[in-house]
């Protein structure tokens, strides 16, 4: 297959990233991020999560931050829901897309949304109608496509089922996340290749995070398997709350970097994503998780 010439970029910064924060983070200084974000030509934010604040605290300032943020015409700024209330706050909030997420392993569906995988699909059927009635656009995620931390293994063909599933209740984009980021390249050929016999594939999405240092070669594996939308984080922020050890998603700067050098376009400023990913390091005091960045910045 050849490459795309054009990918999309779907920012997860402000939320993968920082939800797993351990220093707090204003909502002006979220702000700033999403402004960054937006000043350096992400076309997809997604910038807050109405979850319990009792199950991630650092997701709380969600309503406030969106009710905050200056958009840009063409830029979604995108939020997740677990459930109908989180679902209903984020309308309220004047959310105009949001994303629901999933398991493909039961025991991570129970760590992280505390129900089962069938559980979770009837919890989002509500949403998707109200999504409907609203005029809202609703994104689908599966966690644990490549590996599970409580389970191991996950079976393609298991990923494949819960995705389906999300792409015929009406996700419009099914994104497969490497939570904890054991996946290979080979294993991620393998998963695309097996999802896609249900799923077209530009319908989706690679979540890749960088635990294991495979997070690029699975996208490039990916870009071979004709997906053409990615998901990354800024200065390489972030993991999740419930997969112990998953450090941050694969860094923003790199994959514009990986793209640029294949010629594919993206529409982002490399050195202003730069810029946006130092100044969120400075703030939280952590060291950029981005390679791209560090060169650029110690060059
Ligand atoms: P639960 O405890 O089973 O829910 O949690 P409940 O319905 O029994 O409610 C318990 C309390 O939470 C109640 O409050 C509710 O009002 C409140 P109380 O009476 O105790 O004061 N509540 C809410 N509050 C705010 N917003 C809501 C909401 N819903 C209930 N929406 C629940 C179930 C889903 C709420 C909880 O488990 C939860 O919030 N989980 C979120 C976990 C999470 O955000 N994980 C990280 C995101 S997923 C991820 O990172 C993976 C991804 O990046 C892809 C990848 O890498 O694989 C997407
Ligand atoms: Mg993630």
């Amino acid at each position: 297959m050849s490459l795309p010439q054009r990918v999309r970029l779907v920012e997860v910064g402000p939320r993968d990233g920082l939800q797993n924060e351990s220093h707090p983070v204003s909502v002006s200084d979220k702000l700033q991020l999403v402004q960054d974000l937006t000043d350096a030509g992400v076309s997809y934010i997604e910038a807050g999560s109405f979850v319990s604040p009792k199950w991630v605290p650092q997701m709380a300032g969600s309503a406030e931050l969106f009710a905050g943020i200056q958009r840009k015409d063409g830029v979604i700024y995108a939020a997740l829901a677990p459930n109908l209330r989180g679902f209903e706050d984020a309308l309220a909030a004047g959310v105009k897309e949001i994303a629901v997420f999933a398991a493909a392993s039961e025991s991570f569906s129970q760590r992280n949304i505390n129900c089962s995988i069938s559980e979770s699909l009837d919890r989002f059927l509500p949403i998707m109608e109200a999504a409907r009635l609203h005029g809202i656009s609703v994104r689908g995620y599966v966690s644990c496509v490549l590996g599970c931390p409580y389970e191991g293994d996950i079976a393609p063909k298991q990923v494949a089922a819960v995705a389906n599933e999300l792409f015929a209740m009406g996700c419009y984009e099914v994104s497969l996340g490497d939570t904890i980021g054991t996946g290979t390249p080979g294993a991620t050929r393998t998963l695309f290749d097996v999802v896609a016999g249900q799923i077209p594939r530009g319908k989706l999405a690679g979540h890749f995070h960088d635990t294991y240092g495979q997070a690029l070669a699975n996208i490039y594996a990916s870009l071979l398997e004709g997906i053409q939308v990615f998901d990354s984080s800024v200065a390489g922020l972030g993991g999740c709350p419930y997969a112990k050890g998953a450090t941050g998603n694969v860094a923003s700067e790199d994959v514009v970097y990986l793209l640029q050098g294949l010629g594919i376009e993206t529409g982002i400023d490399l050195d202003k994503l730069i810029t946006a990913g130092q100044r969120i390091s400075d703030i939280l005091g952590r060291a950029n998780g981005s390679r791209v960045a560090k060169a650029r910045l110690s060059a």
